[in-house]
């Protein structure tokens, strides 16, 4: 079943709870993308089936799984199969460099990366930066992994000896309002070949970004080039959403 925003509007026509109470009578699981977190929080508090987070403006976990999945499939050796092998063994010590606006997608990688090795150094302009409790949750998550988690404010910084630069738009969902404050806090973020290259990135760097993507936070040379996995990435949003499916049913004993 799927319902759109012109089908359902969450928490408006009729109370979440009522709606998970509907929905999960009539479903084996649901993946619900979101405005504010405390929603999917409602959802799963009432649902009788399992709830996937699909992205709400804390959070974006799917993202991170066809993120880590594309990283894992990239740095398996060659002559090996990244089926073969654990992406904590493939990741171990790379470095993420993250320029951009501390946002859902930022704090899903905080939470994660450490769990595979990598570190990360997030640049975002002052005011832009990830959320604190989310702050604090990673870093006890990069202490108990030893991994590194920096925060700066300026690209520069954590971009330097960076093996995978990561951004997503300035403006997400939800912020569209904000679009004019923003570009204006935004200007220097804008991820360029010279620009990375000129702050120190290692000679092999690669690209992320989960689009959709806008012109503004990077520019063509970068998103279209060699270096670019972003299709890759968009592909791995099946494969590892499917996978969720999978963990569900088999939890239902399917
Ligand atoms: N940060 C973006 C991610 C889009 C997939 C947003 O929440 O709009």
């Amino acid at each position: 079943m799927f319902l759109g925003s012109q089908d359902i509007q969450l928490g408006v026509n009729e109370s979440l709870l009522d709606t998970s109470k509907v929905i999960s009578s009539m479903v084996d699981g649901v993946m619900a993308r979101v405005g504010a977190h405390e929603e999917i929080e409602t959802l799963a508090k009432y649902s009788t089936v399992p709830i996937i987070n699909a992205l709400s403006d804390m959070y974006h976990p799917t993202q991170i799984l066809a993120d880590i999945m594309t990283l894992h499939e990239l740095y398996t050796p060659a002559g090996q199969q990244p089926h073969d092998l654990d992406p904590s063994t493939t990741l171990k010590n790379l470095r993420m460099a993250w320029v951009g606006d501390g946002n859902n997608v930022l704090h899903s990688l905080m939470l994660q990366l450490p769990k595979v090795g990598m570190h990360l150094a997030i640049a975002t302009p002052k005011g832009y930066e990830p959320h604190g409790a989310i702050l604090e949750q990673a870093s006890q998550n990069a202490a108990e992994f030893q991994t590194s988690l920096t925060l700066h404010h300026e690209p520069k910084q954590a971009i330097q000896g960076a093996n995978v630069i990561v951004t997503d738009t300035w403006i997400s969902m939800g912020q569209e309002e904000e679009k004019k404050k923003r570009l204006e806090a935004f200007a220097g973020y804008q991820l360029t070949t010279e620009m990375i290259q000129a702050n120190g990135a290692q000679a092999d760097w690669k690209f992320l970004h989960c689009l959709p993507r806008k012109q503004e936070e990077v520019t063509d040379d970068v998103f279209y080039s060699p270096r670019s996995h972003v299709f890759q990435e968009a592909e791995n949003r099946k494969w590892t959403i499917l996978a969720c499916i999978d963990q569900l049913m088999v939890k239902k004993g399917f």
